[in-house]
């Protein structure tokens, strides 16, 4: 009987902690498709990956390049996804606070780290559906959970706050069709948006995503997870 490896895409897969993750799903043998808001460095990241990686254009704060890159999905013969991972996103709060903090500051969080990750679901679902064993996993943040908002971080705390709404909505919509949707905190990561003093490596930050992957129960749904633990939100 032909066998097909899994297919994963991970969004902002060419650095950081998406990168990280791509590494680990290569390594349970998946095919994984990784993002960057250029071809040029998503083809870079490829090259310094081995297996079966695809490098695509995509930036989730924009519907056509959303659309454009799952057209280009079906260039490449993918026609199921098992595993959609967004990862891209952004820390836009420089010195501000609440009650100092813009319009355009607190939009470009929301854009990118919510509402991409809503509209990279409803794109990718047709694919989804086409798995036995969807999951769809979402970096969110401590700085997201109920316990860890600062005032400091406006536009990055409600953006991860939003989202892990949003995790929640989309695992109580997609639970019929036996699609798994969780979130999880990473950690302080060393990573460009983590900077030099993070005290977890890439590949720390990304074990408990790469686990919700691939080992975690296909029933756990709905959930919040830090170092493959659940957690409140
Ligand atoms: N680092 C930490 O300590 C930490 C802690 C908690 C949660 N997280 C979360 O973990 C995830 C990854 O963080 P990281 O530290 O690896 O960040 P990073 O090194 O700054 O990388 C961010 C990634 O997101 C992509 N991205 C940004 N804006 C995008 C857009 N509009 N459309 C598509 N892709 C976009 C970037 O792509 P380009 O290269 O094209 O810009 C890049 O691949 C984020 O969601 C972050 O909030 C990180």
């Amino acid at each position: 009987m032909e066998t097909h490896n899994k297919i994963a895409l991970v969004t902002g897969g060419n650095r950081g902690i998406g990168f990280a993750i791509a590494q680990g799903l290569l390594s349970h043998n998946f095919d994984v498709i990784i993002t960057s808001r250029t071809l040029a460095e998503a083809q870079q990241a490829a090259q310094k990956l081995s297996g079966k990686v695809i490098p695509l254009e995509l930036d989730v704060r924009n519907d056509r390049s959303i659309e454009q890159a799952i057209q280009t999905l079906t260039v490449h013969n993918i026609d199921y996804l098992d595993v959609l991972i967004n990862n891209a996103g952004v820390y836009p709060d420089n010195n501000v606070n609440i009650v100092t903090v813009g319009r355009e500051v607190l939009e470009t969080a929301m854009q990118i780290n919510t509402y991409g990750v809503i509209r990279m679901v409803q794109a990718c679902l047709p694919l989804l559906e086409k798995s036995q064993d969807g999951r769809i996993i979402n970096l969110s943040s401590g700085m997201g959970k109920l316990d860890g908002l600062t005032t400091t971080a406006p536009g990055y705390c409600l953006s991860k706050l939003a989202l892990n709404g949003a995790t929640i909505l989309l695992s109580q919509s997609l639970e019929p069709k036996g699609i798994a949707v969780n979130a999880m905190g990473p950690g302080w990561v060393k990573t460009d948006m983590g900077g030099d003093a993070a005290p977890r490596s890439p590949a720390q930050g990304a074990d408990t995503a790469i686990w919700l992957a691939t080992e975690a129960p296909s029933s756990e749904t709905g959930k919040f997870w830090r170092d493959r633990k659940a957690v409140p939100f």
